[in-house]
């Protein structure tokens, strides 16, 4: 049996406002696109909840994700929509060949999930190479300097879906040296008849520092970008924002 984080992501997750982060991730692409986007690259797709968004355009959306549990859901729910304009790859941007997309996205923290530094340089390298001339690729991630000054804390929440409670005890420890957070979901579903089920599921989310990631831009390629409080181009990102977004152009 997978394991409940996946089976359950959509729920946990719930609260987040994927129609909202996909407007706001174009509105700010096409100020930077002096034409109407013909594609758009979505790197880090997961279940594919930003995905579903992206297809309402109608051009065509190339999805990506490494992760097999992950895209299983997505080509799911992409069948479930009879959505005809989103192709998948379940592979690593570094290890495609892709080229000439308008707009690359990844976003909810994909950046966060890379280890290596070189990784990062390989990764938006990768990204770089799959974009056309004047393109425009936005990310959100969390801001390494902020949570270093003020590591994320543990927290408990629970959320209904259909006859079951989910159960998330969140807990967070954070390794300065290696600038790394472990987030280990504790989860506890409890079905309509009483019985329970319990599971655990640690997440490594790296704290890339804003400077990290502009010296990896640079090295990958990219000349021009700028770093924002999320989804906010009036606000020049600084440590007090914990969640951050880099707006770059090719
Ligand atoms: C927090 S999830 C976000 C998923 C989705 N965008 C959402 O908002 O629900 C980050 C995703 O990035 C994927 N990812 C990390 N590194 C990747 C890479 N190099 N290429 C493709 N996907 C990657 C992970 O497998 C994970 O599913």
């Amino acid at each position: 049996m997978s394991n409940l984080f996946y089976k359950y992501y959509d729920i946990l997750f719930t609260s987040k406002d994927y129609e909202e982060e996909v407007f706001k991730s174009l509105e700010i692409a096409k100020k930077y696109l002096n034409h109407e986007p013909k594609n758009i690259l979505e790197i880090g797709c997961g279940t594919g909840s930003h995905t579903l968004e992206l297809a309402k355009l109608n051009i065509p959306i190339t999805s990506i994700d490494v992760d097999q549990e992950m895209i299983t859901r997505c080509r799911e729910k992409i069948k479930e929509n009879n959505i005809s304009n989103v192709e998948i790859y379940d592979k690593r941007i570094q290890d495609l060949d892709l080229k000439d997309f308008d707009i690359c996205f990844s976003l909810f923290n994909v950046v966060t999930y890379i280890p290596k530094f070189n990784e990062l340089v390989s990764f938006f390298n990768a990204i770089y190479n799959s974009l056309s001339d004047d393109s425009v690729y936005i990310f959100d991630c969390w801001n390494g300097s902020a949570a270093l000054l003020d590591p994320p804390k543990g927290k408990e929440y629970s959320v209904k879906n259909n006859n079951e409670e989910i159960n998330c005890k969140l807990e967070s420890n954070t390794d300065f040296i290696n600038q790394k957070t472990t987030l280990r979901y504790n989860l506890r579903v409890t079905k309509e008849n009483g019985e329970v089920i319990e599971d655990k599921y640690d997440l490594d989310q790296y704290l890339w520092t804003p400077n990290q990631i502009k010296d990896a831009l640079g090295l990958a390629g990219f000349t021009k970008f700028e770093c924002y409080e999320n989804f906010n181009l009036n606000e020049v990102a600084t440590d007090k924002h914990w969640k951050i977004m880099f707006v770059c152009q090719k």
